[in-house]
């Protein structure tokens, strides 16, 4: 890690004082002002609900650049990663920092493959919840037991027990996320299997039965490793700040990545795969997209356009691109042509592209826009689309954890507050009220 410091400083001037702030500079974006003393030496918080302006921590894994529509892993593009990579080494890539050598690739790619398995007593957790409950509250659910499983890997401040819980949530997020689906539609559990790479295993474990043999189809296998790929970090991002805090307590990682899952299942987040593609279901025909995007546009319409706009991105989403190229791929393989979701959702991006509204607020088509299309298309149905996005993050989540609890300046999270309540007044006791 680079040291960020500078001999800038920001000068504030308020009310008769005056405070110098250390600047910091980044390897790439925008300078920081360092203000963790402000409030001792100014008596002053900063106010910004949504963190709109405020860096949370310092942090080597992924940087976005919104303007440019640029995403790099550890330094790498995400295109050339979704074109020349695949899923296990990119999870590699994030953890260590490093591409792996062949050698390297091999032991990491062995220790998850020996770790997909879930302790047989977890099966149990399953059967608590009815059958239609969402998959997302299912991982949550059972994510967050782990902890009562896998006591030898919670211990946060034994650096083998963080590895150890690491290799175990990127290696068993594909079994638990398909044993929910099984769950949710009567089938038998599938276990995992040693002799096929992630995704095959995870299409596998998802659409085989035991009554006959299920065929992997190579070019899906790929198509879901990409799609792994490109969900796989992104910053700090509402669950990956979540994942951060809760960790920042001390909690065991297993607690963190459900509370991570939680906070993805919302639909301004990683929940707006599913609302998107149910919101083109809900479109229907091209000729009646004019009438959702005069909707998205109304201030009195709490209609918005799932799958469009972003908190960094200004540009198109560099994901959204190689989900747009991948999902021609996938429905061209699988024989699907003239799919009308897919006719609406490219009409939809070009009339909203063309849209004054949203090229003045720069909103573009998100990395959910188009997923949910392919995913839909591989035999998916809609509840599945988040948790697919939630064990494709783990790694991410995983990684942002392992860094803020090696970070000799973290703390406790603990934000303070803009308080416009009551000012302190004496309790009134009920016959005089
Ligand atoms: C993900 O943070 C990440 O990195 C997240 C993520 C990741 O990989 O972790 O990238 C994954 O969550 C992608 C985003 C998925 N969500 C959606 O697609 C839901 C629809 N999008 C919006 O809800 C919204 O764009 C957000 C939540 C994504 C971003 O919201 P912001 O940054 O808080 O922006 P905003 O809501 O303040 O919008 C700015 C303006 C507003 O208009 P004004 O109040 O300025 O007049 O743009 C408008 C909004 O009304 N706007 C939209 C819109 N998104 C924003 N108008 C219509 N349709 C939309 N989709």
């Amino acid at each position: 890690m680079r040291m960020a410091e500078t001999d800038k400083k920001a000068t504030l001037q308020f009310e008769g004082k005056t405070v110098e702030l250390p600047i910091m500079s980044p390897t790439a974006g925008p300078d920081v002002i360092d203000i963790r003393k402000l409030y001792a030496q100014g008596d002053v918080f900063t106010y910004d609900p949504g963190f709109t302006s405020t860096a949370s921590c310092e942090s080597t894994i992924t940087f976005i650049d919104g303007d440019k529509g640029e995403l790099l892993y550890r330094g790498y593009p995400i295109d050339q990663l979704a074109g020349q990579s695949n899923y296990i080494e990119v999870c590699y890539l994030l953890l260590y920092g490093e591409l792996p050598d062949k050698a390297q690739f091999e032991e990491f790619s062995y220790r998850i493959t020996r770790h997909t398995m879930v302790h047989e007593q977890m099966h149990n957790f399953f059967r608590g919840f009815r059958r239609d409950a969402h998959p997302m509250a299912t991982m949550v659910g059972v994510v967050g037991a782990m902890s009562a499983f896998y006591h030898d890997s919670t211990d946060v401040n034994d650096e083998w027990q963080r590895e150890v819980a690491a290799i175990r949530m990127v290696a068993k997020m594909p079994t638990i996320a398909a044993m929910a689906y099984k769950y949710s539609v009567g089938q038998p559990f599938v276990y995992p299997r040693n002799d096929l790479d992630y995704a095959s295993n995870f299409l596998n474990m998802c659409f085989s039965v035991p009554a006959e043999p299920y065929k992997i189809e190579p070019a899906l296998a790929r198509a879901m490793d990409r799609i792994f790929t490109l969900h796989a970090d992104h910053e700090q991002n509402a669950s990956t700040s979540t994942v951060r805090l809760a960790g920042s307590s001390g909690a065991n990682p297993f607690a963190c990545i459900a509370a991570g899952i939680a906070c993805l299942w919302g639909p301004a987040h990683g929940g707006a795969n599913q609302a998107a593609l149910e919101m083109l279901r809900t479109i229907g025909t091209v000729d009646k997209i004019p009438e959702y995007v005069a909707r998205a546009k109304d201030k009195n319409d709490p209609f918005r356009l799932m799958g469009f706009g972003h908190r960094v991105y200004k540009n198109f989403d560099p994901r959204a691109k190689v989900m747009k190229e991948s999902a021609d791929e996938v429905l061209d393989l699988l024989g699907i042509h003239n799919n009308e979701t897919l006719k609406v959702a490219k009409e939809l991006e070009r009339i909203a592209l063309e849209d004054e509204y949203f090229i003045e607020k720069k909103l573009y088509p998100n990395v959910d826009f188009y997923s949910g299309i392919i995913l839909e298309a591989m035999g998916f149905p809609t509840a599945m689309f988040t948790p697919i996005f939630a064990l494709s993050r783990t790694v991410g989540w995983i990684a942002q954890w392992k860094e803020m609890i090696g970070d000799k300046n973290q703390k406790i999270g603990r934000p303070r507050q803009l308080y416009v309540g009551e000012a302190a007044r004496d309790y009134v006791d009920i016959a005089k009220r």
